[in-house]
C-alpha cells in the first residue's frame, strides 16, 4: 500500500506514518513545518519506504510537485490545530484548516486516490450537543472558527464522495495527547511553567472538562476501522463518521497540577480566572459517544487521564531545554 500523508510531521502525522510503515506500507508525508517540526520526521530518515517533502498543501496544485507518483490513500491531517489562534486570526482556519481539505480533495481526484482519511474534530459539535455526543448528533454548530472549518470540510468530503467515486473516513477526535505535542493544554503549560516555575495563569476557572485520547489509541482506531468499518452509517457505507476519543475525561485543574508535579516545582501558585470558558470558541465539557469505532474491535489502552498523564510525562522530556 502507498500512502500519502498531509500534516506529517504534526502530533499525530508522526504516529500514523510509523504504524502505516509497521505494516509494510510506503509512505510520502509532506508538511509545510508551520507546527511540525522536522524533528518529528527524523527516526524515519533512514527507512527506504518513507520519503517527505516539504509543501504547502493550501495551495492549488501542490501535488504538482509530486507527479508520477500513485497512492492508494490520502490521510489528510495538515491543518491549523491550534484553535485558540484560529479565533483570534479567523483567516488561519479558512487557509489552513478548510483550504487544505479542499486542494487535499482535489489532489485525491485528481490522482485518483481511491481513499480518504480526515481527522475532523469534536469541535464539530458546538457548546451544548447531548452528552456522550454521537455521531448523528443534530447539534452541528461549532462555536470554533477551527470547528467551523472542520464541518465546512466534511460537506466538502461528502460531497466528493458522491461526485468523484473517492471512499472517505471522517474521524471527529478529543483531544489527542502524546510525546510530540505541537499545541494544546499540556504544551501550553509546561512551556509556561519552565518561563517561570512560581506561577501559572490558567485561562478560565479549570473545571473545563474533556475527552483525551493518547495518540497510539488514536492511530490504532484509525487503521482499525479502516479495516473494518460497519456499513450503513450516516450517508453510505462509502462516506463513515467515526467519533473517536475515550469515554472518559480529564479536568484542566488535573492538568495543571500534574504538570507541576512533573517539573518537580514545590513552591507555586495556580491561578484561576472566573469564567467557565478558557476564550469565546473554548467548548468547556466534552464527552463523545464511541460505540460505533468500538463496533469495529477498537479498546484503547488508556483512558483520559492515564493518557494526559503520561504525555506530560513524554512531553515533558521530548521538550528539555537542550534536547
Ligand atoms: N491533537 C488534537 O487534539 C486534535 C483534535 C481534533 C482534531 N485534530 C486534527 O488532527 C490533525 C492532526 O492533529 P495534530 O495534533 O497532529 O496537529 P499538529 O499541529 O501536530 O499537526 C498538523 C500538521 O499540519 C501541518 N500543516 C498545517 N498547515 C499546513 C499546510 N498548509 N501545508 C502543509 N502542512 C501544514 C503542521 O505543520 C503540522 O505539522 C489536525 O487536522 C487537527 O486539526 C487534532
Amino acid at each position: 500500500m502507498r500512502v500519502l500523508i498531509t500534516g506529517g510531521a504534526g502530533l499525530v502525522g508522526n504516529a500514523l506514518t510509523r504504524l502505516f510503515l509497521k505494516k509494510g506500507a510506503k509512505v510520502l508525508c509532506v508538511d509545510n513545518f508551520s507546527l511540525g517540526t522536522r524533528r518529528h520526521i527524523q527516526e524515519f530518515e533512514n527507512n527506504s519506504d518513507f520519503d517527505f517533502m516539504e509543501l504547502d498543501v493550501s495551495v492549488p496544485d501542490w501535488h504538482k510537485k509530486i507527479r508520477g507518483q500513485s497512492f492508494d490513500l490520502l490521510a489528510h491531517l495538515a491543518a491549523n490545530s491550534d484553535i485558540s489562534l484560529g479565533n483570534a486570526h479567523p483567516e488561519m482556519d479558512k487557509r489552513r484548516t478548510f483550504e487544505t481539505t479542499f486542494e487535499a480533495l482535489m489532489v485525491a481526484r485528481d490522482m485518483k486516490i481511491p481513499k480518504f482519511i480526515f481527522s475532523s474534530s469534536s469541535a464539530v459539535y458546538g457548546q451544548n450537543p447531548p452528552m456522550p455526543t454521537p455521531e448523528f448528533s443534530p447539534s452541528l454548530h461549532p462555536v470554533s472558527i477551527y470547528g467551523a472549518g472542520k464541518l465546512a470540510s466534511e460537506a466538502f468530503i461528502s460531497a466528493f464522495v458522491e461526485n468523484y467515486g473517492i471512499d472517505a473516513w471522517v474521524f471527529r477526535f478529543g483531544n489527542v495527547v502524546g510525546e510530540k505535542l505541537t499545541h494544546g493544554v499540556i504544551y501550553d503549560f509546561l512551556g509556561r511553567l519552565r518561563k517561570n516555575p512560581s506561577q501559572l495563569n490558567v485561562l478560565g476557572n479549570g473545571f473545563q472538562t474533556k475527552t483525551y485520547i493518547d495518540v497510539e489509541d488514536c492511530v490504532s482506531g484509525i487503521y482499525l476501522a479502516l479495516e473494518k468499518s460497519p456499513a450503513g452509517s450516516l450517508h453510505s457505507d462509502r462516506f463513515q463518521i467515526f467519533n473517536l476519543s475515550t469515554e472518559g475525561a480529564t479536568s484542566v485543574r488535573q492538568i495543571a497540577e500534574e504538570s507541576c508535579r512533573v517539573l518537580n516545582l514545590k513552591n507555586y501558585k495556580i491561578n484561576y480566572e472566573d469564567s467557565p470558558i478558557g476564550w469565546v470558541g473554548d467548548v468547556p465539557k466534552t464527552s463523545l459517544d464511541v460505540s460505533k469505532i468500538k463496533k469495529c474491535g477498537w479498546r484503547p489502552q488508556m483512558d483520559s487521564t492515564a493518557a494526559v498523564f503520561k504525555a506530560i510525562k513524554d512531553y515533558a522530556l521530548w521538550s528539555q531545554p537542550g534536547t
